[in-house]
């Protein structure tokens, strides 16, 4: 979900609809304001889209208030509808309170609640958290921020929220634990968001809050304090962030924006790092762990969606450079299932937004049994981020198409030169090979930029197949990966379903499911597996499944068999993920376009889960 909220000299509405709309990738089901002004607090939300909300209050006539708070939802108690929309007011309407996250023993305490009386209005944990606010204020005669302080001792969970009171026309109160929250810092006023996107075109000043943090904006003067009581020091930092970088600049979709990027975000990735012609390679997030990272027993790898993706790609690299086994998980299953975690073992966390709430709890696990663990995030002061011992970023600038795409080509960049830094030192990866390596990877730009060419045609062959229902996505080796990339975009995007394998796997399963109307996409470009992917193909072909395939420049022998191929350039095998995904990444954007799907926030699907 998104949270925006202002308080100063200008009408609030405007910044908060404007912020809103920003973080609408972030939760699109639902959204809400409220606004303090003589009338009193008064709270409009609605089921849709934030242009729905904008338009209901334009009707209203124009709210003026400075000071105010908003919300987008992604619906995790309660269906998306008015009533379950934030803010919600609490049972005396003198506090309106936009939360994120989700209160895990919110029955317990709704039940408690409705034994004193209470009413609720909606299905969400979020009402329950206001009234128990209210519940607690009424009790103990004490300050709102006081009421809220206690009841964040009671409240299991993860949580950003921030509320208004109806008696303090002048102030904001917030908190956050496991749910992010930036504050901004204008002149005469503040902004609150639970990223900085809505933030940056007024001040690049900003306040990360921490976990058990209570931040109180009031009077024009922000205070931090902890939930024990404790007065923090705001530390501001100084965002980098261009406006310009979440604006969509041509594009008709962000999706298509990001995907053209990968050119400038890839070569931004590795930007400082690498200097083939020096020979040069420094991933500088682990200068003060290379030791440990060298020597560690086993590295695990720990991701969602995506970023997992990312990680598989990570297991080939490190087990081929460096010699060290590599675990790869799925950040919510690796956290429930006791594994085992040792000091030897260095766990990289790989996460586009650096909010992902099983991919922290992860961390939080693997950190408490003395691991190290080193994070690979996008998003600058993230939560991942500031967990971890060491990391590095992507850089890829920031992503808004929720399905995700130069964060992940950023992340593989990252995760090659860890590996190729990795295995040289080790004396894993000899010297003259390093060093081709470099030069493939210095090259890799120029080819993802080779690779976009193909555009035109690939959007022909979403017009052929635009109305499959079923995709068949099949890869070996580095391309297995891909594949399951490939198949998941297309799932998120176009709805249509699709399955990747390992293509030699193929024919224990899911070569039943093929006949004329099944489109298979092969990766086949030129590498060790390559004879043995062009059998896989023949068994489809022999089989009448029509063939897409990705191929590596000036293939021919896949072409006589294929229905379509679509060639990238020829690189070393362990770097064709960074190009041979483009395609795919086209294919299921144009698909999805044809069929009338909302390309950049795709039903049902979030950004950033910060939700387990
Ligand atoms: C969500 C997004 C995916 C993303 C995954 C992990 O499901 O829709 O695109 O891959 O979360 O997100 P992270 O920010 O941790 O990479």
């Amino acid at each position: 979900c998104g949270i925006v909220a202002y308080v100063g000299q200008q009408d609030a509405l405007p910044i908060i609809i404007k912020g809103l709309k920003r973080l609408e990738y972030r939760g699109y089901d639902s959204a809400g304001v409220a606004l303090l002004n003589e009338t009193g607090l008064s709270v409009y939300k609605k089921k849709g889209k934030v242009s729905e909300l904008e338009n209901s209050l334009l009707n209203n006539g124009f709210l003026h208030s400075k000071i105010g708070i908003g919300h987008t939802r992604w619906a995790t108690h309660g269906e998306p509808n008015d009533a379950n929309a934030h803010p919600h007011f609490s049972a005396n309407e003198k506090f309106a309170m936009i939360h994120n996250g989700i209160i895990e023993n919110y029955e317990v305490l709704k039940t408690d609640l409705i034994n004193k009386g209470y009413k609720f209005h909606s299905d969400t944990d979020s009402e329950v958290f206001i009234n128990f606010i209210e519940d607690i204020h009424k009790h103990n005669d004490c300050s709102l921020e006081e009421a809220v302080r206690l009841a964040l001792h009671k409240v299991v969970g993860a949580y950003a929220i921030v509320l208004m009171n109806k008696e303090e026309p002048d102030t904001l109160i917030a908190a956050r634990k496991g749910s992010p929250l930036v504050i901004g810092v204008g002149t005469d006023e503040y902004f609150l968001a639970s990223d900085a996107t809505p933030i940056i075109e007024y001040t690049n000043q900003v306040v990360y809050l921490d976990d058990y943090e209570i931040a109180v904006i009031r009077n024009n003067k922000l205070q931090i304090k902890t939930i024990e009581n404790v007065e923090a020091n705001p530390y501001i930092n100084q965002l980098e962030m261009e406006l310009e970088a979440i604006e969509k600049g041509g594009y008709e979709h962000f999706m298509l924006k990001e995907i053209n990027e990968q050119p400038r975000s890839i070569a931004d990735c590795m930007r400082g790092r690498l200097d083939a012609q020096a020979g040069r390679l420094i991933v500088g997030g682990l200068r003060d762990y290379i030791n440990k990272f060298q020597n560690a027993d086993r590295i695990i790898i720990i991701a969602c969606g995506t970023s997992w993706h990312a990680g598989l790609v990570a297991e080939y690299l490190f087990e081929e450079f460096a010699r060290i086994p590599v675990e790869v998980e799925y950040a919510s299953e690796f956290r429930y299932r006791n594994p085992v975690i040792n000091e030897g073992d260095f766990v990289i966390a790989i996460s586009q937004s650096g909010e992902t709430a099983d991919t922290l709890a992860a961390i939080e696990l693997a950190k408490s049994k003395g691991a190290t663990i080193f994070g690979v995030c996008n998003v600058v002061g993230s939560s991942i981020a500031r967990a971890t011992h060491a990391g590095s970023y992507t850089h890829a600038g920031p992503e808004i198409g929720v399905a995700s795409t130069k964060a992940f080509t950023a992340q593989i960049s990252v995760l090659t030169m860890m590996a190729l830094m990795l295995g040289y030192q080790r004396g894993t990866l000899a010297e003259s090979k390093y060093m081709q390596l470099l030069n493939e990877l210095e090259a890799i730009p120029a080819k993802v930029e080779k690779a976009l060419e193909s555009n035109a045609q690939i959007e022909y062959i979403a017009s052929q197949y635009k109305d499959a229902r079923n995709f068949l996505y099949l890869g070996r080796g580095y391309n297995f990966p891909v594949a399951l990339e490939g198949a998941l975009k297309l799932k998120e995007i176009s709805y249509i379903h699709a399955e990747g394998y390992p293509a030699a796997e193929m024919k224990h399963g899911p070569i039943a499911l093929i006949d004329e109307e099944m489109p298979v996409v092969f990766i086949a470009t030129k590498d060790s597996s390559y004879e043995k992917i062009v059998s896989n193909i023949q068994e489809v072909k022999a089989r009448k499944g029509k063939i897409i395939a990705v191929v590596t420049e000036g293939d021919t022998s896949v072409k006589s068999m294929a229905d379509h191929v679509i060639e990238i350039p020829a690189t070393h095998e362990a770097l064709v993920p960074l190009l041979s995904v483009i395609p795919l990444q086209l294919l299921s954007y144009h698909i999805a376009v044809m069929r009338g799907c909302n390309v950049d926030q795709p039903r049902n699907l979030a950004k950033s889960v910060t939700v387990e």
